[in-house]
Formats: C-alpha cells, sequence, structure tokens
C-alpha cells in the first residue's frame, strides 16, 4: 500500500476503533451496574453484647456503605452466646446462615462474605467453613459468593494498619514511652505466625511499639519482661481487636490485679488506657474494604487448574 491509501483510509480506521472502543466501554458499564444491584456484602464478627464497644462496629458498617453504595449490606455475628444475649435484650443479629438466607430473598446473586477478623485463625476458618456448608445446602443460591480474609495477611496490610494505628496514637513520644497492643491470640498457636510478623512490622515502623496477646503465645509475662528490659516509664495501652468490647475494658485496662495495666503499673509504669477497637481507627477499615473488593475466592466454584 502507498503513502496516498493509507492516508485516505485513516479516516475510516479511526472510526471503526472509536466504535469498537464505544461498544466495549457501553458493554462494560452496563454490565458493572447490573452486577452492582444484585450484590450484597456480609459483614461478619464475633459479635459484641457490651454497648460501649458499638462505635467500632457503627464506623464499619458506616464505612462499608460508603464503598459499597449499591449493596445491600448486612452484619452475622459467629457467637451463639452473644447473638443470644442480644436477642434477650431485643437486639436482633443472625449468623452467617440467616444473613445469607436474607440476601438470598432479597434477590442478591453475588455475595461478598467479609471477614471483621483482624487475623486468619479459628475463627475465621470456622467461617469459612460455615459458608461453604451453606453453599452446600443451598446450591446454585448465588451466582458467585466472595470470601474476603481478614484484617492482617500481608505486610502491606501490617504496614497500613500500623501507620493508622500509630498516627492515631498521636505525636512523636518520649524515649521512655510505648504503646502497647494487645491482639486476641489463641491456643495451639492459631495464627501465631502472622502475629509475630505482624509485630516485626509494627516495631519497624516504631521501636516504642510493644504487642502481646491475651489468649496466644507470647503472653504477658513476656511483654513486661521486654517493657521492664528497655526501661519503660509511660505506657499507652491499646486493644488490637475490631472492638474495644470485654478483654479491652476487663483484661487490658480492667481495675483488677491481673489486667495488663494493673501489672504495669505494680512493675511502676504510668499507664493511660485507649478503649478503641480498630473499627473506630480512621484508615484501618479501608484495608477490610480493600479485602472485600479484591477478593476473587469464589466459594461456590472449583479453584481455577493450573
Ligand atoms: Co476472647
Amino acid at each position: 500500500m502507498n503513502r496516498n491509501n493509507l492516508f485516505r483510509l485513516l479516516p475510516a480506521l479511526l472510526l471503526l476503533l472509536a466504535l469498537a472502543c464505544a461498544a466495549g466501554c457501553a458493554g462494560r458499564h452496563a454490565s458493572a451496574s447490573a452486577g452492582q444491584q444484585d450484590e450484597g456484602v456480609l459483614l461478619v464478627a464475633f459479635g459484641t453484647s457490651v454497648p460501649e464497644a458499638m462505635p467500632a462496629m457503627e464506623a464499619v458498617d458506616r464505612d462499608f456503605r460508603k464503598a459499597f453504595p449499591d449493596a445491600k449490606i448486612l452484619w452475622a455475628y459467629t457467637s451463639q452466646i452473644i447473638r443470644k444475649k442480644l436477642a434477650d435484650q431485643g437486639k436482633k443479629t443472625g449468623g452467617i446462615s440467616e444473613g445469607l438466607a436474607r440476601l438470598a430473598k432479597d434477590g442478591v446473586k453475588v455475595v461478598r462474605v467479609q471477614s471483621l477478623h483482624v487475623m486468619p485463625g479459628e475463627e475465621f476458618s470456622a467461617l469459612e467453613r460455615a459458608v461453604l456448608l451453606d453453599i452446600k445446602a443451598h446450591p446454585g443460591r448465588f451466582d458467585a459468593v466472595y470470601l474476603g480474609r481478614p484484617l492482617l495477611e500481608s505486610r502491606a496490610d501490617a504496614e497500613a494498619v500500623a501507620s493508622a494505628v500509630l498516627k492515631d496514637a498521636g505525636g512523636v513520644r518520649g524515649k521512655r514511652d510505648a504503646v502497647v497492643l494487645m491482639a486476641h491470640g489463641q491456643e495451639h498457636g492459631r495464627a501465631g505466625l502472622v502475629f509475630e510478623g505482624v509485630r516485626r512490622v509494627f516495631t519497624e515502623k516504631d521501636g516504642r511499639v510493644f504487642m502481646a496477646t491475651v489468649e496466644g503465645e507470647r503472653g504477658i509475662g513476656d511483654l513486661l519482661a521486654e517493657l521492664k528490659a528497655r526501661k519503660v516509664q509511660n505506657v499507652r495501652l491499646q486493644p488490637l481487636m475490631l472492638v474495644a468490647g470485654d478483654h479491652a475494658r476487663n483484661d487490658l485496662g480492667g481495675d483488677e490485679d491481673d489486667s495488663w495495666a494493673s501489672q504495669c503499673r505494680k512493675n511502676g509504669m504510668r499507664t493511660t488506657v485507649s478503649l478503641k477497637g480498630l473499627g473506630e481507627v480512621p484508615g484501618v477499615n479501608d484495608v477490610w474494604i480493600r479485602h472485600a473488593r479484591e477478593s476473587r475466592d469464589d466459594l461456590t466454584k472449583e479453584p481455577k487448574k493450573k
């Protein structure tokens, strides 16, 4: 083809290109909005019956509604004891199966189940099992059920949460000051290494951050030894948990002799306790929201063959 022919053809080629693009873009928009209308988000937490812990839940709810404006958003609590307590007070929150049934009834076809667990431990495994069993009991009910992973799994997650928590704890602190974070943890070291990885990322960000668990491998004994070795004088204690519920109010900041605050004071430290759940710390919910958006783990389908 000579140059003249090419120039004659150019407008036609450009027109073709524009048409193809318009068709492609329109197609994408149409399917995206159709997808959003029948999309649902099920937020799953252990639950709390402590009224003072509710602001964290409310903040999570508000942020998810902002992030998924067209989706139907529901909550599920996995603790039967807490669900019963709340029901007795006339405040009803269902479990996972009830939440999924409700979403199906409302015509939702694509569900995003988002774990509000902090680390992938026992509760998260139970959540995954419950969703899988529910799908098995009601085959074909949803087109897809995506599982959103807990808050802290990757290095990027830990860095984002560390930045948010440290910023919220406020400014530069003195050499003898420390921020002490209480994670939950559990027996048999479930997620124990995830905790150690998170601890390392937090400590790299700021050497005055110390962490231990209330029910896991690294306990208050290890923490006190470390604080004493570092000659810490002032500690700010706060929970590394979704809400500041029973553990934060009793095991961490309570008046009993064995609370972390009491034990720090017994060892000559001055203490302040921040009763704020992670859900209330600005920036933290963005990580859970990112996990909900990015999940490709559709529990209704076999894993892709590789
Ligand atoms: Co507990």
